[in-house]
């Protein structure tokens, strides 16, 4: 059978789909990027057996909003980019300045658990990798009164398709060499086959939930560690600042986020106050008076 060839984009239909993914996702397209919009949902064009990106907004809009089509127009706009232990700043203030002040108040029964809020954890490497550092953490130190259930993560994505491979917890060779360092490999995997699988003590101290961060956080209840990391970087500034309100509403007080590498809560500073960790940077919410 011969391949069909992908339709044109047309501005319009450019225009269009790019309000809905906007809306949708808050996933910015900018104007010079519509190749980005033909190229990622050409695969649905043939999918959904239509002829053009006209009929596929159509559809679209029709469509139940956490309906199957969306969930796949979902997967093929966002970019699930991430490696293990990305960026050497969150685990050296986990390691620094953070566990060993939640183990402290742990062990001396000031607090009885830690949640911490993994905000766009794409396909897992980045829950699974505070997961490791806070296990690694209590063993080395050997902290028999702090038991690893004390922490609650919980990661959450937009993307249903990253968060079925987040959830399994099984890496082909390509993803599992991707910042992965191997006495983490020889500690926290078992190889089966041609995969590594995170081994269940660490697969259990996740909580993997879909969640689109333009909803309220209400449900979510508060979090000691909130990790937002290279997603902010897509969104408008608007929904930008919105996203850091809810944030500092949702952090306990003394609470930490802890953006992506190249990120920062600038136009937020009203907000968040900076917290130096070596040569790495954490925030923390100003308290809700002095905002
Ligand atoms: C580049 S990955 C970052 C993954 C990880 N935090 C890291 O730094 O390695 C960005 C993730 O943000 C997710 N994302 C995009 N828009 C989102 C939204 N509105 N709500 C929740 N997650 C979203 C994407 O699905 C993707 O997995």
């Amino acid at each position: 059978m011969k391949a069909r060839t992908s339709p044109e984009l047309s501005n319009d239909e450019f225009e269009l789909l790019r309000r809905l993914v906007e809306e949708r996702t808050g996933i910015l397209v900018s104007e010079r990027k519509s190749y980005l919009i033909a190229s990622r949902f050409a695969s649905l064009i043939e999918e959904e057996g239509v002829d053009t990106f006209s009929e596929l907004y159509t559809r679209a809009r029709a469509a139940a909003p956490d309906g199957p089509l969306m969930d796949r127009i979902v997967d093929a706009i966002t970019t699930n980019e991430t490696l293990w232990f990305r960026d050497d700043g969150p685990w050296y203030i986990l390691r620094t300045a953070l566990l060993p002040r939640y183990c402290a108040e742990l062990s001396e029964g000031r607090r009885n658990r830690v949640r911490i809020w993994s905000a766009a954890c794409s396909t897992g490497q980045e829950p699974y990798s505070v997961a490791m550092t806070i296990r690694e953490f209590i063993q080395d130190e050997g902290l028999v009164s702090v038991k690893p259930e004390a922490f609650e993560i919980v990661a959450t994505d937009i993307s249903p398709q990253a968060l079925e491979i987040a959830r399994r917890g099984a890496y082909d060779q390509m993803a599992a060499s991707r910042g992965l360092p191997p006495q983490y490999a020889d500690r926290f995997f078992e190889s089966s086959g041609s995969t590594i699988e995170v081994v269940p003590a660490i697969k259990s101290m996740v909580r993997f939930q879909r969640f689109n961060l333009q909803q309220s956080f209400a449900l979510l209840g508060r979090f000691d560690l909130i990790l937002c990391r290279n997603v902010l970087i897509y969104f408008s500034n608007e929904l930008k600042l919105e996203i850091f309100r809810k944030i500092a509403s949702a952090l306990c007080p003394e609470g930490a986020l802890i953006l992506g590498g190249s990120e920062s809560a600038q136009g937020a500073t009203r907000l968040f106050q900076m917290v130096r960790s070596g040569r790495h940077l954490y925030y923390t919410a100003r308290l809700e008076q002095e905002r």
